[in-house]
């Protein structure tokens, strides 16, 4: 969703922010815009992508050592150039970008219109800066305290970035709900909504907390502040993200990239955590509440989108292999609801590639509020969720940049994993032979996600067969039926064709009368404990000349020749480890299948990759 870059020092800040705003476009937005201050202010936006905005300035006065940039996601008003950030306030001397939500902002506006404030634009964000002017002239004070008490009057989430023109020598920030990092550099300071456009000026970074304010001043510094004018010290992290992993590195797209990673990223999620011969399974970030783990009677997990789907093979793994009972909830759902949890025997645990996902935010409050013990995983590092759940473990892919998850879904597969694992080993649900011969196949998936790799040909092949398909539908059964969800919504989110997936023995109430010689059916018949079922299903599929794509374990290749059209081989392994597996073949499919209909892959219609509004 919405992104921000901000900067001030000795550099020119343009390219900086460009740069910066380039570095964002993998969040999703549909319009961008800079504000540069130079003694004047300028203010450029435009509907559509940076590039846009960079062709409009070029006959434009780009200079200014301190400056705001934003990509915008539309919530409130059309993605217009009127509508796009930043935006300014009544005299036009303060200007900001805003990330988030301001939920009273239709009372703050009519308060302000009342005081003889005009509006340009539709946004919540307008609201802002002019409520800040108007605090300034009323209370006499300067931008950061004005922001401050300003901010009191405010529902919602933000991160805001603000400047005035009568105080060039700083920047401030703030944040609710909303994620803000500042990069510290040499005599210059970066703010923005993650790390990527910082990462490559300085390592350097704080994270600001909630209702936190933050002041970049040219002579004296940072300084920060809670909304409640205490002064915080400013806790200085050292970014671990690198350079080249939020570039392409040769790769057409990011998504190809992230999917190709995968050997790699699972290699980094089980990385110190898995010692199948000595028996180790090590989770450092749960150590302290392991025994919540151990002692739990029931698992909440709580998730959106493909992150809601991990959470569904972990039902299937914390079942299967930790005997503990799982209840799957999407976090939009749980959060208003009235869930029963019962603090001393519920263990609630939360998914999130991002770590900032409103919902998932929200439910883990709700839980929280109900004394329950919320383990996060999480990929971004220090992401919001991360930090507010008791303890966790990070899946460790590294920065996902292509909106339609891929890595990260295998890495969260792989914690699921140990987390089941480590409660078998503890509490003795298998016998030590079974648990050895689990941690010894872990240990080697991402060996076997090199092979399953090597299926790109053939998936390439289905992928020109089948491009032109109206609708989708993927089938599975065991642990593959979220696989098979997964597989549905990779095909929307970057094809735009209809997609569902369905157990398959589902199939027979409802999805079957769809079947023509029109509809591809992918049947994801690799688990030996259904294989039989499975065939059936594709036999009734077949009957009513349905074309039939299969991901298979190559044992069982010999049955499924006379049935289906394409038969895509992949390695055997343990049936809980299948979906790291038979979920890469549906990646590739998406991507080649979105790439043929000449869709744009890493930056879908509509789509964003941090979903920080509910
Ligand atoms: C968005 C993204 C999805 C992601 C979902 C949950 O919809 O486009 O790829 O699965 O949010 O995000 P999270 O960061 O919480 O995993």
């Amino acid at each position: 969703m919405c992104g921000i870059v901000a900067y001030i020092g000795k550099k020119q800040a343009y390219p900086i922010l460009v740069k910066g705003l380039q570095r964002l476009e993998y969040r999703g937005y549909d319009s961008a815009g800079i504000a540069l201050l130079n003694g004047d202010l300028h203010i450029y936006k435009k509907q559509g992508k940076v590039d846009q905005l960079v062709n409009l300035m070029h006959e434009k006065d780009q200079t200014g050592k301190m400056g705001i940039g934003h990509t915008r996601w539309a919530t409130h008003g059309l993605p217009n150039d009127i509508n796009a950030h930043p935006h300014t306030s009544q005299s036009g001397r303060i200007v900001l970008v805003h990330n988030g939500i301001i939920e009273n902002y239709a009372s703050i506006k009519q308060e302000l219109v009342k005081a003889g404030h005009q509006f340009s634009s539709e946004t919540d964000t307008e609201v802002l800066a002019h409520l800040i002017e108007e605090v300034m002239d009323a209370e006499n004070v300067d931008l950061a305290e004005a922001v401050r008490l300003a901010l009191h009057s405010v529902v919602g989430a933000y991160a805001i970035v603000v400047m005035d023109r009568e105080q060039p020598q700083q920047l401030v920030g703030a944040r609710k709900s909303s994620p803000l990092v500042v990069g510290l550099g040499e005599n210059e300071y970066f703010l923005a909504s993650d790390a990527t456009p910082i990462v490559e000026h300085t390592k350097n970074v704080v994270y600001l907390n909630d209702e936190e304010i933050v002041v970049l001043d040219r002579n004296s510094g940072i300084e920060i502040r809670n909304i409640r004018n205490e002064v915080i010290t400013p806790y200085i992290q050292a970014l671990e993200i690198k350079l080249e992993k939020i570039e392409k590195s040769g790769y057409d797209h990011f998504m190809l990239k992230e999917i190709y990673e995968q050997t790699e990223s699972v290699r980094d999620s089980l990385r110190g955590r898995l010692n199948a011969n000595e028996g180790i399974i090590a989770l450092g970030g749960i150590k302290e509440y392991e025994q919540k783990l151990l002692n739990a009677n029931r698992i909440i997990i709580v998730a959106c989108g493909t992150s809601w789907h991990a959470a569904l093979v972990g039902e299937y793994m914390f079942e299967d292999i930790a005997r503990i009972p799982v209840e799957v909830e999407y976090a939009s759902e749980f959060r208003y609801r009235n869930p029963v949890i019962r603090p001393e025997t519920d263990l609630v645990i939360a998914i999130s590639q991002s770590g900032e996902t409103a919902d998932t935010l929200a439910a883990i409050e709700l839980a929280k509020s109900k004394g329950a013990t919320v383990f996060g995983i999480c990929n971004v590092v220090g992401s919001s969720i991360a930090r507010t759940t008791h303890a966790g473990a990070y899946t460790h892919a590294g920065p996902e940049i292509g909106v339609a998850s891929t890595k990260a879904f295998t890495s969260q597969l792989s914690i699921l994993a140990l987390m089941a694992l480590t409660v078998a080993q503890h509490n003795g649900t298998m016998p030590k032979s079974r648990l050895r011969q689990l941690l010894v196949e872990l240990e080697n998936i991402p060996q076997l996600i090199k092979e399953v790799l090597k299926t790109d040909k053939i998936v390439q092949k289905i992928a020109q067969e089948f491009k032109d398909a109206r609708n989708f539908l993927y089938l599975g059964r065991g642990y593959n039926f979220p696989v098979a969800l997964e597989g549905a919504l990779k095909l929307k989110e970057i094809s735009y064709i209809h997609a569902e997936g369905y157990p398959a023995a589902e199939m027979k109430h409802g999805p079957i009368a769809l079947i023509d010689e029109e509809m591809p059916v992918v049947f994801l018949a690799t688990n030996e404990s259904a294989y039989d079922k499975i065939l059936s299903n594709i036999q009734e599929v077949k009957a009513r000349k349905g074309r039939v794509i299969v991901i298979s374990t190559r044992r069982n290749v010999g049955d499924l020749e006379d049935l289906a059209e394409y038969i895509i081989q992949i390695p055997e392994t343990e049936e809980p480890f299948t979906p790291i597996l038979s979920s890469i073949p549906l990646q590739l499919l998406a991507y080649h299948i979105a790439l043929l209909r000449n869709c744009n892959v890493d930056q879908p219609r509509n789509l964003a990759k941090s979903v920080t509004v509910e």
